[in-house]
């Protein structure tokens, strides 16, 4: 990274004074177990009758009142084959932390992230215990960078860890059993086995799947084709890669497709019986920001404003755009039982005039638009899909809100935490949590299907050989370190 970025990098880390007292966490190993921040400050809120409100961080509020009618409102997708990131322009919320994420230019998944492989898969019967197995991680995870510096340094390197990786080949025989016991219950022997797997990091599930099902039923594995939807170029090449680096190449190359696009620019119908796997990729879909007025308990639909300088000042407007109030009446019309407002419980709400108590209006709400559409896209070119999806069902040290996501950095192998998704694009993972009570109803409404959610302890208890990865103490990290981790499937 270079020396002016860097600048900008923490220019931007200590431009928000709820920034100013990070510490840094005694590992940079876990992806979802951070140390984090003090609050944010409470924004400065110029009270108006029109449609929008806004909010500047800092010290030195600046109304921007001028800029918000003359600026005009972009989208990711309109700065796709921007080189810049933008200034002098407004987004919605969505729309900001995507663009942040994947603009192919600038964007997080652009540049920088790598997963991490341990190599040679853990040996858990010969280690003596968790802390044990977490030192020895910690070794790899050092030696895994050491060499990549070799090759091509980089101080701002994002690497993150998941248990596709870290209990590799056991998690994706896991997977892979629960897909084949499937498979054979209700299509076997009139549908092949076809797996689409989004967002597939190092193509690793794939090749442990697919090395389990020829190993252990040659029948089914013939009639198996698996495909995978990949966002990231340097992702999509690498997957690749290591298909043709492993020694089952010859078998696996005619069952395997890799397509490098993103999920929801995906345009073909697939009518075939299929099962549809993402793990952990629902966790960066952008979500949008609702706040609700205390007295009226009225939304208002959050973004940002970039003005000239690259400063970012956040606003609301009462007006919601189309997608969030489709999420908010499909959630309303498909919930089950009440769902989390940032208002409090109902009945509460009476005695006080609104957390925190007194202010005119809530903190903010992430609501999974994104997430929303992506149902649609299963629903409209899947019809005959089944869902296998893993993700965070809460995390620890996010930003303030409800629903509300972590957003970190990584530098010279440490890792940076900030108290807002408002800053520098491309250099920050902005990931959320999926509350899958909401998730699950808002599923069944779009695509009409029935579903389960399971934690992903009870869905490893059932489908996985748990001794695999049982330390000699008798721990199991399979089961113990994905506490706040759950399934949604469609059954
Ligand atoms: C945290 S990684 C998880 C990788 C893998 N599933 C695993 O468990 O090891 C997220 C993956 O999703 C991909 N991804 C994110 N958004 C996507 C999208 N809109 N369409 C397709 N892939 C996406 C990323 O490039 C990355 O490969």
């Amino acid at each position: 990274m270079d020396s002016p970025m860097l600048n900008q990098l923490f220019r931007q880390l200590f431009r928000h004074p709820a920034c100013q007292s990070f510490r840094r966490p005694p590992a940079s190993l876990s992806r979802q177990t951070r140390t984090f921040l003090t609050r944010r400050t409470p924004g400065k809120r110029k009270p108006q009758d029109d449609a929008m409100l806004w909010t500047k961080r800092g010290d030195y509020p600046k109304n921007i009142e001028e800029e918000y009618k003359l600026y005009p409102t972009v989208t990711a997708k309109e700065l796709r084959n921007r080189r810049e990131r933008p200034r002098q322009v407004k987004m919605l919320t969505r729309e900001f932390v995507d663009d942040s994420l994947y603009n192919p230019h600038y964007g997080y998944f652009s540049k920088h992230a790598t997963i991490f492989s341990p190599g040679e898969p853990f040996d858990f019967n010969n280690i003596e215990d968790g802390p044990a197995f977490h030192r020895l991680l910690g070794q790899r995870y050092t030696e895994f960078e050491d060499l990549l510096d070799e090759v091509k340094p980089d101080v701002a390197r994002q690497l993150w860890h998941t248990p596709t990786e870290l209990f590799r080949p056991y998690y994706g025989e896991t997977i892979a059993r629960y897909l084949v016991s499937n498979y054979k219950l209700t299509l076997y022997p009139y549908h092949d086995l076809i797996i689409y797997e989004m967002g597939a990091g190092n193509g690793t599930m794939m090749l442990n799947i697919l090395d389990f099902i020829r190993d252990t039923d040659y029948e089914v594995y013939q009639r198996t084709k698996f495909k995978i939807i990949e966002i990231s170029p340097a992702l999509a090449d690498l997957q690749m890669k290591n298909l043709m680096d492993t020694l089952n190449f010859k078998g696996h190359r005619d069952r395997v497709e890799i397509v490098n696009r993103s999920i929801f620019d995906w345009d073909t119908y697939v009518h075939s019986p299929c099962f549809f796997l993402a793990l952990e990729v629902f966790d960066n879909f952008s979500h949008d920001t609702i706040r609700y007025d205390s007295k009226t308990e009225l939304p208002q639909q959050g973004g940002v404003l970039i003005d000239a300088d690259g400063e970012f000042h956040e606003f609301y407007n009462t007006r919601l755009d189309p997608v969030a109030a489709r999420f908010l009446r499909v959630r309303q019309a498909a919930a089950r039982r009440p769902y989390p407002s940032p208002l409090g419980p109902r009945v509460l709400r009476g005695l006080r005039s609104a957390p925190p108590f007194g202010s005119s209006h809530s903190l903010p709400e992430y609501i999974p638009t994104r997430l929303m559409q992506f149902f649609d896209v299963l629903n409209q070119y899947f019809p005959a899909h089944r869902l296998v999806s893993s993700d965070f069902s809460s995390l620890p040290d996010a930003v303030p809100g409800l629903n509300a996501p972590v957003v970190q950095t990584r530098y010279q192998r440490q890792t940076v935490p900030v108290s807002t998704p408002f800053v520098h694009q491309g250099y920050f993972d902005i990931f959320f949590p999926t509350d899958f009570n909401v998730v699950e109803d808002v599923y069944r409404a779009v695509t009409g299907k029935l579903t389960q959610v399971t934690s992903h302890e009870d869905f490893v208890n059932r489908w996985a050989y748990i001794e695999d990865t049982e330390t000699r103490n008798g721990e199991n990290p399979l089961l113990s370190w994905y506490k706040n981790a759950s399934m949604l499937m469609t059954v």
